[in-house]
């Protein structure tokens, strides 16, 4: 059974999502060229404590007997999600940064994820900067249809539209997920269609998801690295990513990661 979630559990996310979604929004406001992807982690994690929260991903075992090193998830160009910070991987000017940051305050977790361009914006290479706002984009599309009543599906097909019709193609072994005590719960929010499959469960109202599309440049394939965590494009291609925290309600929804 998916979780709904109660006035008291919805009023936490809330602070639970702020406190993700500032922790986000001032990582992406201090990339330079020349910054290690740990000391975006560091802050992250500074950001994150000193409002009284705990990062969700720091020492998270997806059921395999692995932990996740780190606070965040920092990804940079090729690399598509679950990028380890390092001391040792610089960024550098014309890179695309995603940062994907969880937040638990209080027992529940907002998650959300967002793509940063290293350098002046007004000299952005054309391609990344269609595939940065296609990422976005293809999000609030999908989220139009994040509402009591409609399906699960509804949410995929729409983001796999836009994508796709944009020239991109978007990540299938990953998907979105219900967020509340844990950091993963039910439904499974793929971003994508598989025909003959049907459009999976109906939304309702109080239900908490994570929308997240991972939309690559070239081919949707992906492999995971020899550190067992960052997923790179198979091709070598460019990848985006874009994530919020969404509560369903009546007619329509709330993101609880927007600030
Ligand atoms: N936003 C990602 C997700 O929902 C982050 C998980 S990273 C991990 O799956 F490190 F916690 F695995
Ligand atoms: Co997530």
């Amino acid at each position: 059974m998916i979780n709904i979630k109660s006035a008291r559990e919805i009023e936490i996310m809330r602070r639970a999502g702020e406190i993700a979604a500032g922790a986000l929004k001032t990582a992406g406001e201090i990339i330079v060229p020349g910054m290690s992807t740990k000391k975006l982690d560091a802050h992250i994690r500074k950001y994150i404590e000193s409002r009284g929260a705990f990062p969700s991903f720091f020492g998270y075992d997806p059921g395999d007997g692995r932990k996740y090193p780190a606070n965040a998830c920092i990804s940079v160009n090729d690399e598509v999600i679950h990028g380890i910070p390092s001391e040792e991987k610089i960024i550098k000017d014309g890179d695309i940064v995603k940062i994907d940051v969880g937040a638990r305050f209080n027992g529940y977790h907002g998650d959300c994820a967002n793509t940063f361009y290293c350098g002046n914006k007004a000299n952005m290479d054309p391609k990344k900067k269609k595939l940065i706002e296609t990422v976005e984009r293809g999000f609030y599309e999908g989220i139009k249809f994040a509402s009591a009543g409609y399906r699960i599906g509804d949410i995929s097909a729409a983001i796999q539209n836009y994508v796709e019709s944009s020239g991109f193609s978007i990540v299938r072994e990953y998907v979105g997920h219900g967020v509340g005590k844990d950091l993963h719960e039910k439904p499974e929010i793929p971003h994508f269609v598989e025909p003959g499959k049907g459009k999976g469960q109906r939304l309702s109202e109080n239900m908490v998801i994570a929308v997240e599309p991972m939309v690559n440049a070239g081919s949707c394939e992906v492999k995971i690295q020899g550190d067992k965590w960052t997923v790179k494009t198979s091709d070598g291609s460019l990848s985006a990513h874009y994530e919020h925290t969404v509560l369903i309600k009546k007619g329509g929804c709330e993101l609880l990661t927007l600030i």
